[in-house]
């Protein structure tokens, strides 16, 4: 079932959602009606007084790994979900995207501190790593059931030193597990609670933290897109040439992390929203993206684009802790309904999609900064927010925000008057 639906933007809410009856079933299509109950909503949360709603948009023309994909996305900003969708379009003439992920491998950090023989404690750690192994085991039976469990443990010593302040050894014990389609946190923090009073037994040294780690580089997902110039051609720009600015502007990025940082801004407008459309906790996504840019020591652009042999290519690698199972997944209606749009097989391909929606995005703001600026799309989009607010009706909406566009004015008052002359024609 093809993605690519023509003129998808232009249709009223309830006739898109009929649009998408073949990706949904007439039971997923009514699944939408169901939003958080304020009871389950009381169950998430402490001291819950309400719920709070956010526009849910249908992403189109992706086509990632060969296959058809419509992406849910959760965001208020403008201009976001049209963006992804028309860099998926064009995507389509040379394939779409490519995308993977790593397992599904989340840290776990034991902190011991105030070492004094820090060797000495890597030392015992490290011979006792079998017996820390076998004690892991069974913590998660159903995990293991379903192909997961410890991956791995690893002993790092590191050393708190800053001028003018007492010098601190610390010990760490990594523990690396294998969450398979969950994000993980809760069952990470569960088995490093489990293993640290025999990781102060074995040492005789004081734990700290025991805490999962949002810097989820044993998670990584990757995806790629090849532009050829002739998908970048703008009515003003001949493709190379928005080619070669999209990848000066990239160039730019990596040198400088003030640009680095709203170039990155753009990629996770596009990962965040799949995640909140997916029941995803974003936070940990965003702390884990902008660690990983700093892995060489300078703030770095999560994305690359290069001119290579005549051809636009686009990369992207970033760590993803999504899952498709556990927190509020299970319990919000709109999630199920939006992992049932998706139909990501599970959590590695939920991350991958992601990603690839991230490159998408970057890719679109590029182009936009790279040609026309990036205000009148923008305005474009906020222009209907201001018809709507100066109270056009959805069917005034369209020409109200029309004449707003050609006189490049925005304002409330300009679209009161042309509501105004609208009604009194
Ligand atoms: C706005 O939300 C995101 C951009 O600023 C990203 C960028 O500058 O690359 C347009």
């Amino acid at each position: 079932m093809s993605s690519r639906i023509p003129g998808f933007y232009k249709l009223p809410p309830s006739e898109r959602l009929k649009r998408l009856e073949g990706h949904l079933g007439t039971e997923g299509i009514a699944s939408y009606d169901d939003g958080l109950s304020l009871e389950a909503a009381d169950l998430m949360v402490e001291n819950v007084i309400s719920t709070f709603s956010l526009p849910c948009a249908a992403a189109v023309n992706f086509l990632i790994n060969g296959v058809e994909r419509i992406v849910p996305m959760v965001v208020e900003e403008p201009s976001v979900v049209a963006a992804v969708s028309n860099m998926a379009r064009l995507a389509r003439a040379t394939g779409g995207f490519r995308a993977e992920s790593d397992p599904a491998h989340m840290i776990g950090q034991i902190q011991l501190m105030e070492v004094v023989d820090p060797d000495a404690t890597v030392g015992r750690l490290t011979e006792a790593l079998p017996r820390l192994r076998a004690e892991a085991q069974g913590v998660h039976p159903r995990l293991e059931a379903r192909g997961g469990g410890l991956v791995e443990l690893e002993v790092r010593s590191l050393c708190y030193r800053e001028p003018d302040r007492e010098e601190e050894h610390m010990v760490v014990l990594h523990v690396v597990l294998d969450v398979v389609d969950a994000m993980g946190a809760n069952m990470i923090n569960t088995l490093v609670e489990h293993l640290a009073p025999t990781v102060e037994a074995i040492t005789g040294e004081t734990v700290g933290l025991r805490i999962l780690s949002n810097l989820a580089d044993r998670r990584c997902s990757r995806a790629q897109v090849v532009l050829d110039p002739e998908q970048l051609a703008t009515d003003e720009m001949e493709g190379q040439q928005v080619a070669e600015r999209i990848t000066a502007a990239w160039r730019f990025a990596w040198a400088d992390p003030y640009r680095a940082a709203t170039h990155n801004k753009g990629v996770m407008n596009g990962i965040d929203a799949v995640a909140i459309a997916t029941g995803n906790d974003w936070r940990a996504i965003e702390a884990g993206a902008h660690a990983f840019c700093c892995r060489d020591g300078q703030y770095r652009p999560l994305t690359r684009w290069e001119w290579i042999e005549g051809r636009l290519h686009g990369s992207i690698e970033v760590p993803l802790q999504f899952g498709t199972v556990g927190g509020p997944i299970r319990v919000h209606p709109t999630v199920q309904a939006n992992l049932r749009l998706l139909g990501a097989s599970g959590a590695q391909e939920l991350a991958a999609i992601a990603a690839a929606v991230g490159l998408a995005q970057n890719l679109g703001a590029l182009k936009a900064l790279a040609t026309e600026g990036i205000q009148c799309g923008h305005m474009r989009m906020h222009a209907r927010t201001v018809a709507a607010t100066a109270g056009a009706t959805p069917t005034e909406v369209g020409e109200v925000t029309l004449e707003l566009v050609r006189a490049r004015d925005f304002s409330v008052e300009r679209a009161r008057a042309v509501l105004a002359e609208l009604r009194s024609r």
